[in-house]
């Protein structure tokens, strides 16, 4: 059962209508993709379990839905303003411009290993390396000079700047006047809305520590080097939990946390087998981190990358809100006018006094999960008669068409009229999608089922409304299963509770 490549899995999502380049009419924009009919309820179904187990399945869970514009000041004291930001480097030659480890990862082994010589470094150590060049830029131009660093756009060597930090942070104006002061952020992750929000969230729903805010939202970051399709994207998608406890319980969360992930994607079928968990080093951690690991999932063609994060942000937010808030003088000036006060702090489960609490934060990209769940659905098989078929053996409640009700015969409305009130009833289930499928020959309709994972497709034909030869087969339909080919003959009667007990 071979898996496929990057290059299939693309092609599929876009001949299937899983994914498409955004604005593609007009040449397409780097780093922003529309998710397609299909696309679209795969996204939905991976959410929809994510929330099921993060928030339904558990009783220390609250949701939320913040906005995507943020106040300026909200990332400022986060850290993001000075922080978030990543290594730059021009091309002076052609005007392209890379992110410097990126460059660096696409250089061949000697080339690599002579900056790192030049620098005085590792080369086996590549966190450091890149750390060296950005601390050292003037010496990082003459080593990318020296070492004859190439242009993966030209092939040729380049004429290369120096490194210099660029922020990913899309800024935008608010309103009509557009002034130093009227300018916000689109957040570059969900989890400010949830902090900015912790004390509301506390007052409203009374909760005591150990308890966790999940939210899923849009994020937005003008990545240097947008790439791997939507693996690095500049509008993406994130899952994300920040999980409140008293400090020094922290360590114990995190370790909870990792386990509980680890599961989860199990039981979207990215087996365990598949993922690598890297406890980050300390020099790669991001500014709020006291540890992180990162699930490092093996992605097709691009080998072993991100697909989440789970890190201990300890009380770096809160507590600097809260310190900002105080240098802002907003605790007063709420505590004049309201009953609450701004701290973002929380009784200490045992000491009863205010403590700010610690957090840990698994974050995972709704993007990243879509391409892990297509790559290890992506199945091509041989069958008995030596044709190949593509099927995306997607587990059943991922699977963006649960069932496709298929009528034998399109211009028979004896046939098709008992094909559309199946189609109906089974809806009415609640199921999840389920589609009339009169768009070709059966042949044709299997084969488009297969390649987007179609669990099931229930064919009416003449013996079904008593015009072929087997009379005992009378409202009764043919089930094929996708993934082994099997078809049966159900009742209709039976067929819900059929289908439902199959998909469960
Ligand atoms: N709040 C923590 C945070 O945002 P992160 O490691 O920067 O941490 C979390 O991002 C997750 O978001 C990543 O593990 C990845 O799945 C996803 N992600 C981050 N940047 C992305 C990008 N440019 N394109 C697609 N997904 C991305």
């Amino acid at each position: 059962m071979p898996a496929g490549s990057m290059e299939e899995l693309v092609s599929l999502c876009k001949r299937r209508g899983f994914i498409f380049q955004g604005s593609e009419i007009y040449g397409g924009l780097q780093g922003f993709y529309d998710y397609g009919p299909l696309g679209v309820e795969l996204k939905n179904n991976i959410k929809a379990a994510w929330w099921r187990s993060n928030v339904y399945e558990r009783d220390d869970m609250e949701g939320l839905d913040a906005s995507i514009i943020m106040h300026r000041m909200v990332l400022r004291h986060s850290g993001h303003e000075a922080t978030f930001s990543d290594p730059m480097i021009d091309n002076k030659k052609n005007n392209k411009r890379y992110r410097l480890d990126h460059l660096l990862k696409d250089q061949k082994p000697d080339v690599q290993k002579k900056v790192a010589e030049l620098m005085g470094e590792d080369a086996d150590n590549f966190a450091a390396l890149v750390a060296a060049l950005n601390t050292r830029p003037t010496q990082a131009s003459a080593a990318f000079k020296e070492a004859g660093v190439r242009d993966p756009f030209s092939g040729e060597v380049g004429e290369w700047t120096e490194p210099k930090p660029f922020n990913m942070m899309f800024k935008t104006t608010i309103g009509p006047v557009a002034d130093e002061e009227s300018y916000g952020y689109l957040r570059p992750e969900t989890a400010q809305g949830i902090f900015t929000n912790f004390k509301n969230v506390v007052d409203s729903t009374s909760r005591r520590l150990p308890f966790g805010i999940a939210q899923i939202g849009k994020a937005f970051r003008n990545e240097i080097t947008p790439r791997n399709f939507i693996f690095r994207v500049r509008e993406l998608e994130q899952m994300e939990i920040e999980f409140f406890c008293a400090p020094g319980t922290d360590e114990e969360w995190h370790e909870h946390w990792l386990e509980k992930r680890l599961k989860w994607w199990e039981d979207q079928g990215v087996p365990r087998g598949k993922i690598e968990i890297l406890d980050v080093p300390r020099e790669d951690l991001a500014h709020y981190s006291k540890r992180t690991y990162d699930l490092m999932y093996d992605y097709p063609t691009l080998g072993h990358e991100e697909i989440e994060g789970i890190a201990n942000r300890s009380d770096y937010d809160l507590g600097s809100h809260t310190k900002a808030q105080g240098e802002l003088g907003l605790v007063a000036k709420v505590e004049e006018n309201s009953d609450s006060i701004a701290k973002l702090t929380i009784p200490h489960p045992e000491t009863n006094k205010p403590v700010v609490p610690f957090v840990i934060e698994p974050s995972a990209g709704v993007d990243r999960a879509m391409l892990a769940v297509l790559s290890e659905a992506f199945t091509k098989e041989t069958l008995d008669n030596g044709n190949e078929r593509i099927v995306l053996k997607l587990k059943p409640h991922l699977a963006p068409i649960k069932v496709a009700v298929i009528p034998l015969a399109r211009n028979k409305e004896e046939i098709t009229s008992v094909a559309k009130r199946i189609k109906a009833e089974l809806q009415g289930l609640g199921l999840g999608r389920v589609l009339y499928e009169d768009s070709g020959n059966i042949g044709k309709a299997y084969r488009r089922h297969d390649e987007v994972g179609t669990p099931f497709c229930v064919t009416v034909d003449f013996d079904t409304v008593g015009k072929g030869e087997d009379t005992a087969l009378v409202d009764t339909v043919t089930v094929r299963d996708r993934d082994t080919l099997a078809q049966e003959r159900v009742k209709i009667s039976d067929l819900g509770a059929w289908i439902q007990n199959k998909l469960r």
